[in-house]
């Protein structure tokens, strides 16, 4: 049953469902003013157009903002820091990006003076609960209205419904594909690859070269990290922004970067996703090796199971939250080590790490791990350490001998 809302912020995206929320919101649920904001994260959509659609949908203010720079620094560089993938593998794009429109909603709405918020997420997906979850922690005085998710029409219903308002019905034949994209990269689901054995056709790409069309020559690329920040991309400083972008080139252009898998989501079923996230995943790969160069064994040990658990957190919508907050903290701290330059080769597909130099804080020391001359690490000094390290096996064993 909907709550009563008198003003309400809705996020919107310019698409027949969330257009459809306006009206809906308005003759089925009696809210009195629909105000929509839309976010550029860097997708490539035409903003104007987009607040000009919401308003011939009845909205009575619409609003767009830009969030590309906080969403890189503020979402993308601390995920790059925790080198977070979510099951080991996706780097979280799309889940990363509705912390902070959800952020944004709640700031428009405190300003309006509204008494809701709002989204258009379906019942199914991780989206509906990131949002919901980061309004509960960010404004648990404000109501959630999620007309998409109770009102049971199907697509041809919801186009139907718009065009009593005025909403126009999707001019092109709807693609097959649910397809998510901002700066970061690109979620690509439904249609023929509900399949799971079915090869994603070429056409679902559009950041990422194909190993047919990647380039014949391999291209050798060097990564400068700074407080495990990225910095530079062969040896020229860039603003975070256009890092991610020239990062996105890169990779893209060698085919680098694209993911096909079976994911849990939180609703607990799972689905297939594809996804082309080049310029994180190669930032990633970059900064994990870096990281093996500047911290200690058992940091780097305790840090890995806090980043598996805070992609867990950030898939599972808990980004505003006191465990999340902490981990921050606990990588806030290792970071400040990790400052060098990886060097990775790109050709056909693959990233591959082969060279990496910290002048700072490398922990590598050649004497150290040298078979030549110059070695000085102490042999006869292993034979005690051995001693004691393999006594508990030994007494174990001579146990078991006995049959005992
Ligand atoms: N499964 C991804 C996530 O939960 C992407 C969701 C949106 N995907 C899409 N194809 N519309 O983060």
């Amino acid at each position: 049953m909907a709550l009563k809302a008198k003003k309400v912020v809705l996020a919107y995206s310019g698409g027949v469902d969330t257009s459809v929320c306006i009206p809906f919101l308005k003759e089925e649920w009696g809210v009195k003013e629909v105000i929509t904001y839309a976010a550029d994260l860097g997708q490539g959509d035409e903003l104007e157009s987009i607040r000009l659609k919401a308003l011939d949908a009845g909205a009575s203010s619409s609003f767009v903002g830009n969030l590309i720079e906080p969403f890189i620094k503020e979402f993308a560089f601390p995920a790059i820091r925790t080198n977070a993938l979510y099951e080991g593998r996706y780097p979280l794009s799309t889940a990363l990006a509705r912390p902070l429109i959800a952020r944004q909603l709640v700031q428009i709405a405190r300003e309006c003076g509204a008494d809701a918020l709002a989204h258009g997420c379906t019942g199914k997906g991780n989206d509906q609960v990131r949002f919901d979850v980061a309004f509960g922690a960010l404004a648990p005085e404000l109501k959630v209205l999620t007309p998409a998710r109770e009102w049971g029409m199907s697509r041809e219903e919801t186009i139907a419904y718009g065009e009593r308002f005025g909403i126009p019905a999707p001019v092109s034949k709807k693609s097959p594909y649910s397809i998510d994209l901002n700066l970061l990269g690109r979620s690509i689901e439904a249609g023929p690859l509900e399949n799971p054995m079915t090869a994603p056709q070429e056409e679902v790409f559009a950041m990422t070269s194909s190993i047919e069309e990647a380039p014949n020559d391999p291209q050798e690329v060097e990564i400068a990290f700074e407080a495990g920040n990225p910095v530079a991309i062969d040896g020229i400083q860039l603003d975070p922004i256009s890092l991610i972008k020239k990062a996105n080139f890169l990779a893209g252009k060698h085919g680098f970067g694209r993911i096909d898998m079976i994911e849990n989501r939180v609703v607990g079923i799972k689905s297939r996703e594809i996804y082309e996230t080049p310029g994180l995943l190669l930032l990633i790969k970059a900064h994990q090796e870096l990281e093996s160069l500047t911290l200690p064994a058992d940091l780097l040990r305790s840090k890995v199971q806090l980043e598996r658990e805070w992609a867990d957190l950030v898939y599972q919508g808990l980004w505003f939250s006191p465990l999340k907050d902490a981990i921050d903290g606990f990588v806030n701290v290792t970071q400040e080590h990790v400052n060098g330059l990886i060097k990775l080769r790109l050709y056909k597909g693959n990233a591959t790490v082969i060279g990496r130099n910290s002048k700072s804080s490398s922990l590598y020391f050649s004497n150290m791990s040298t078979y030549g001359a110059n070695d000085q690490f102490d042999h006869k000094s292993a034979e005690g350490f051995i001693y004691i390290w393999g006594l508990p096996i030994r007494l174990w064993s001579s146990i078991r001998r006995k049959g005992i």
